[in-house]
């Protein structure tokens, strides 16, 4: 099974930065046919990144997407043809960051409304939540929204990005992602029977940097990585990309 690299770049960037971003990727990034490269650009700039990707052999994504649940118009929204028209192939659902300003969407309705996308569905727990070992029933009760919305079609990735773990140079050790990871495939499989374990993607998010990479990557259920603050540094970024796992 391939492996996912992700760029999560938030609210980062200029045209400046893009260009040179993707022209360093053009000359230094290994193609491989067992990895697949995504960037999530912020929005206003997912176009730009679009037309400069070239031949560049990555995805792109949408960070979040601000939906229209009645069907009228939403100043400042975005629709689901929008991404499509510029070329984007991923959504990510449910980031963290996202979560706190969104606490009456439903992360139901946005997955079904954006279920021609890949999606990317962010789950993980805060500090307390691990404090009081309750990992598992608060992973459960956020992939519930998922299964909600859940069809045969929908082509769909997990991410666990534990909240405590994102921007602060901490995380989880292998054998505690590995597990979690091994939580969740179960748990999907057990609630959708129709999807199979091992089409089941988890990929894992927060405090992701050269130095721990490969490790991770290569955790036992780590179908690959989102990474946050050190893929705004093109080099290490592409070094990640490059690893030979
Ligand atoms: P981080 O962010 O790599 O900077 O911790 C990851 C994320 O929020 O997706």
């Amino acid at each position: 099974m391939k492996k996912i690299i992700a760029a999560n770049w938030k609210n980062n960037g200029s045209k400046d930065f893009i260009k040179k971003y993707f022209s360093y990727l053009d000359k230094n990034l290994e193609k491989s046919p067992h990895k697949e490269i995504i960037i999530f650009p912020p929005d206003i700039y997912c176009s730009l990144a679009a037309e400069l990707r070239k031949d560049n052999p990555v995805y792109l994504g949408c960070q979040n997407i601000n939906i229209n649940i009645n069907n009228s118009t939403l100043t400042g929204g975005t629709t689901f043809e929008m991404l499509e028209d510029n070329s984007l192939e991923y959504i990510l659902i449910g980031h963290s960051e996202n979560r706190a300003n969104e606490e009456k969407v439903s992360l139901s309705l946005k997955t079904k409304l954006c279920e021609k996308m890949k999606i990317i569905f962010c789950v993980g727990e805060n500090k307390s939540d691990r404090d009081k070992n309750l990992i598992s029933s608060k992973i459960y009760s956020q992939l519930d929204d998922l299964i909600k919305a859940y069809n045969d079609s929908m082509d769909l990735i997990i991410a666990y990005e534990p909240i405590w773990a994102i921007g602060t140079g901490l995380t989880p050790s292998s054998k505690d992602i590995s597990n979690t990871h091994e939580i969740i495939k179960k748990y999907l499989n057990q609630k959708l029977p129709s999807y199979k374990e091992k089409d089941i993607m988890v990929m894992y998010g927060g405090s992701v940097s050269f130095d721990n990479a490969k490790e991770i990557l290569t955790s036992q259920f780590v179908d690959g990585i989102l990474i946050g603050g050190a893929s705004l540094n093109v080099e290490e970024f592409t070094r990640i990309c490059n690893l030979q796992i």
